[in-house]
């Protein structure tokens, strides 16, 4: 299995989404038209958008001739994610994104932030002229969820007594919750059984978190190349992920001492300490395990729903979730 034979039954598709996501950042302000070009040129797995083609397409929605609601749905998505992407960078202080510059590097933290909301609010644009209160429900909804769980996080950063619940909240909050809108949306648009529909909106939360809980092993174990970010970031934040947490709670005194400290102090300077206490410990091999039973938790999710090869790419992307390196 790879990237783009998971994703061929919609390849087509994201074409289209791809389009109509370069002709929507037009503005008539020049700044806006650079940063939003710059961040959304870097690339990005279109990973949001994917999951809401693969879901509309396993419960069997055909876009009709000449329409464009599910392109244009799966661009929103795309886009809340990418303005996610540019408040997050300038509140992490990254400095590497998608393999360059952080926007926020490369234009400053004003302009970073304010394009992120230009593109928050071109997102609502689009939703509206759908005309959906359904469609625009679970969007405000997720999107509020989104800003209230970087929040959660925020008020945990430099924090070494934060749970793994309450780690999981805060991930469910600002990751998964688009993911769980991405497959919902997909459901929908077909007017489908409620029981599919959950079911996928089940599979996006569950997919969603294991994702996310790879994306903090890989801020410790990954290659800088095929993440496109800087390792160590989640560190320099005090943030305490999932392989911090396990070896506080699981490693010897001395790894534990470590990897508060480090959490308390934030930085870069105990990176390799602390790399090798979460490594030693055992902690990234616990946190792949959590990740896989929430992949099996997906797959477990849509069972109900027919044979296809939609369906077969939603099962490969609970596998891609776990053992993606980039
Ligand atoms: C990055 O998401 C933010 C997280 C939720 C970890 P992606 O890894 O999907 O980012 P892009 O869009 O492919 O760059
Ligand atoms: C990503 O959180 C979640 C959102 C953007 C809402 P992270 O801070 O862990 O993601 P990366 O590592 O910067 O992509
Ligand atoms: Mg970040
Ligand atoms: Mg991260």
């Amino acid at each position: 299995m790879n990237f783009l034979s998971m994703l061929a039954p919609v390849a087509g598709d994201m074409e289209r989404v791809d389009e109509l996501i370069r002709a929507r950042l037009d503005s008539d302000v020049a700044l806006v038209r650079e940063v939003s070009q710059y961040i959304v040129a870097s690339g990005g797995k279109r990973l949001r958008p994917a999951l809401l083609l693969l879901a509309a397409g396993a419960v069997g929605y055909r876009e009709k001739p000449g329409g464009t609601a599910l392109f244009q749905l799966a661009a929103v998505v795309e886009f809340i994610h990418t303005a996610t992407l540019l408040h997050d960078d300038v509140v992490d202080e990254s400095q590497l994104r998608r393999g360059r510059s952080t926007a926020n590097a490369a234009f400053g933290n004003a302009a970073a932030v304010l394009v992120g909301d230009f593109l928050y609010s071109r997102a609502f644009q689009m939703m509206v002229e759908l005309d959906s209160m359904r469609v625009m429900r679970v969007l405000a909804e997720a999107t509020n969820t989104i800003a209230g769980g970087e929040v959660l996080q925020l008020m945990g950063s430099h924090d070494p007594l934060v749970s793994e619940e309450r780690y999981l909240e805060v991930i469910r909050r600002k990751t998964a919750k688009l993911f769980e809108a991405a497959a919902r949306l997909g459901g929908m648009l077909a007017g489908s059984a409620p029981g599919l529909e959950s079911g996928l909106a089940d599979y996006g939360m569950h997919v969603g978190t294991a994702f996310q809980v790879i994306d903090d092993v890989l801020d410790y174990s990954g290659d800088e190349a095929s993440i496109g970010k800087s390792l160590g970031d989640d560190l320099a934040e005090g943030k305490p992920t999932l392989p911090l947490i396990y070896a506080m709670r699981c490693g010897s005194a001395e790894q534990a001492a470590t990897v508060r400290k480090a959490i308390a102090e934030g930085g870069r300077d105990d990176f390799p300490r602390v790399h090798e206490a979460i490594r030693a410990s055992g902690a990234l091999d616990y946190a792949r395990a959590a990740a896989q039973r929430e992949a099996q938790a997906a797959a477990r999710s849509i069972e109900a729903l027919p044979q296809s090869e939609y369906k077969q790419s939603l099962l490969e992307l609970t596998s891609f979730s776990v053992t993606r390196k980039g």
